[in-house]
Order: C-alpha cells, then structure tokens, then sequence
C-alpha cells in the first residue's frame, strides 16, 4: 500500500512537469506539438523517472531536484516507443491503449515526433537550474550514452537485424540489457549523480538497475505472449509476427517466469549497503515481477 501512494505521488509529479514541459501549442507547426502531447500524456506506467526520483532520495537528494532529468528520460522513452511502432521497426498499431502515433498522425509526423521528444529532453535539461552546472553535464552525458548506439539504439539495432534469426540466450541478454536495460540504468545512475552520491553507491544502483531492466524485458516479452491487449495496452504477439528471439523462444514459461525471478533477486542485492530508505526499491522490484502491464 506504501508502494503504491509513493508510486502514485511520484507519477503525479512527473505527470504535471511533462505536460508543462511540453504545451499544446497552437502555431504553425502545432501539429507536432499534437503529436509529441498525443504519446507522452497517454499514461504509460513512468516506471524510469520514477526509478530516478527514488534513486535520488535514496542518496539523500530531493526529488524535485531530478525532476527534469526524470522527465527527459521518460520523454527519450517515449519517442522510442514511437519509433519501435512504426512499420519499419515492429509496426505496431496499439500503444498506451490507442492507436499509435503513426495511425494517428502519420509516419512522418510520428517520426518528427519522436524526434522533437529527443531534443526536447536535452533542451530541458540543458537549461535546468535545479543542480549546478557540472552536475547537470555528468547527468545528460549519461542520458546521451544510454539511449545512444551503446545504450538503447544499439539494442535495436541488433533486435531488428536479428528478425527471422536465433540468436543464443548470451545475445539474447546482451541485447536486453542494451535495449531496454541502458535506460533504466540512466534512471538509477542519474538519480545518483543529481543527489551527489558516491562512486559505490552510484554502481550500486546501477547495478539494481540492469537487473531489474533485463527482468523487466523478459517479462515484457512473456506479456507479448499470455498478455492480453486490455491489460497492456499494446498489441499482443508482436514479437512472434516479426520472428524476434525472446526468451519465450528460448525456454519454457516457466523458466523464463524464474528468470524474472532471478534477475529481480540480484537487483535486489545490489541495494544491500543502503539503508532503510532502500525498502521501497525493494517493494517496486517485487511488485513488478508479476506486472500485468
Ligand atoms: C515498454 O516499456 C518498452 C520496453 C522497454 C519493454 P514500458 O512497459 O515501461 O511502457 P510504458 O512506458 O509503461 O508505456
Ligand atoms: C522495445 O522493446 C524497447 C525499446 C527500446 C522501445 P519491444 O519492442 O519489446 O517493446 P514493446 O513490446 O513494443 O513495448
Ligand atoms: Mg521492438
Ligand atoms: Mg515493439
Ligand atoms: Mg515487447
């Protein structure tokens, strides 16, 4: 119950400064604006900038200090997932619970729009106040790294070169822990820094971080197969209709449900030097591992 008020209180927060961050704007090129509003404000779970605050307080730090850092990883998310839609990636038609942006705006406009959600992040952190300026440097180099070509595109790079192949459970987890794990790691990492954490204890997160966001892509792929579509939002059988590897390909329900269950405990462990204030990240590790969404 604590998990889920600090969930919802967090979500609140990063809720309001997205939609202030981004206006409807009505000028001449107000249908990006539409389309960036469209994605960003359709309620995904803000499982990453809430990951960041929490990893922020738990360094000590405020949360509204990682605020903006916060939102510009969920903004750099979302334009991944408007591009992982379109029909060139995994092309898709249902995302948040409504039809993609291309559907709705077309491939160019969602294209732009994954785009303008890009420079918008590193245009609100670059001109935060919240942290001094050196701090703010180390945060955005880092939100570059993860979602650049060794971090997030790099995983899809190889999920998308590797359709129709197999690739071994050792790719298969490489790939994970770039493509969706680089980000979640900036959400712990960057946390951190704003709050001035210490070498150790920035690793320390990181390392909750990889785990939790390779658990996190194995149970996204397990939901690709036994979710259903009311739940998630999202087209189920993606990944069997575009050949993915995953690791539903590569072992049982079950052993991939233990898995979840593996990775979970190690991102867990890693939090062992922190204190008490370390329950919550605990409490969310759990609660996600049977996520329905
Ligand atoms: C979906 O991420 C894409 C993956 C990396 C698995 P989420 O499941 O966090 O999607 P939203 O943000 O809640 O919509
Ligand atoms: C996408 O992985 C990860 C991203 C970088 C967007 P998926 O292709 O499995 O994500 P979903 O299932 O479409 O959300
Ligand atoms: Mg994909
Ligand atoms: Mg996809
Ligand atoms: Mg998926």
């Amino acid at each position: 119950m604590e998990l889920l008020q600090e969930l919802q209180k967090k979500q609140e927060m990063i809720e309001n400064a997205l939609s202030d961050y981004v206006p409807a704007t009505e000028n001449e090129q107000g249908t990006i604006y539409r389309a960036m509003r469209y994605s960003l404000l359709a309620g995904g779970k803000r499982l990453r900038p809430v990951i960041m605050l929490l990893a922020c307080e738990l360094c000590g730090g405020r949360a509204e200090d990682a605020l903006p850092f916060a939102c510009a990883l969920e903004m750099i998310h979302t334009y991944s997932l408007i591009h992982d839609d379109l029909p060139a990636m995994d092309n898709d038609d249902l995302r948040r619970g409504k039809p993609t942006n291309h559907i709705q705006f077309g491939e160019a406009m969602a294209i732009l729009a994954g785009d303008g959600l890009l420079n918008k992040a590193f245009e609100i952190t670059a001109d935060s106040k919240t942290v001094p300026a050196e701090v703010a440097i180390r945060a955005i180099s880092v939100l570059a790294n993860a979602s650049g070509t060794e971090g997030m595109i790099g995983g899809q790079v190889i999920d998308i070169e590797n359709e129709e192949k197999s690739l071994t459970m050792n790719q298969l987890q490489y790939l994970h822990s770039l493509k969706t794990g680089a980000i979640i790691r900036a959400a712990g990492v960057v946390g951190a820094i704003v709050a001035g954490a210490d070498a150790e204890k920035v690793k320390a997160l990181d390392d909750y971080c990889l785990n939790l966001g390779i658990a996190f892509q194995i149970r996204d792929d397990i939901l690709d197969v036994v979710g259903t579509e009311q739940d998630l939002g999202k087209t189920i059988g993606s990944d069997a209709q575009n050949q993915k590897t995953t690791y539903l390909t590569l072992c049982s329900l079950e052993e991939a449900e233990s898995l979840v269950g593996a990775f979970t405990e190690k991102a867990i462990r890693a939090l062992d030097s922190f204190g008490e204030k370390k329950e919550i990240l605990i409490s969310l590790a759990r609660y996600l591992l049977d996520r329905k969404n």
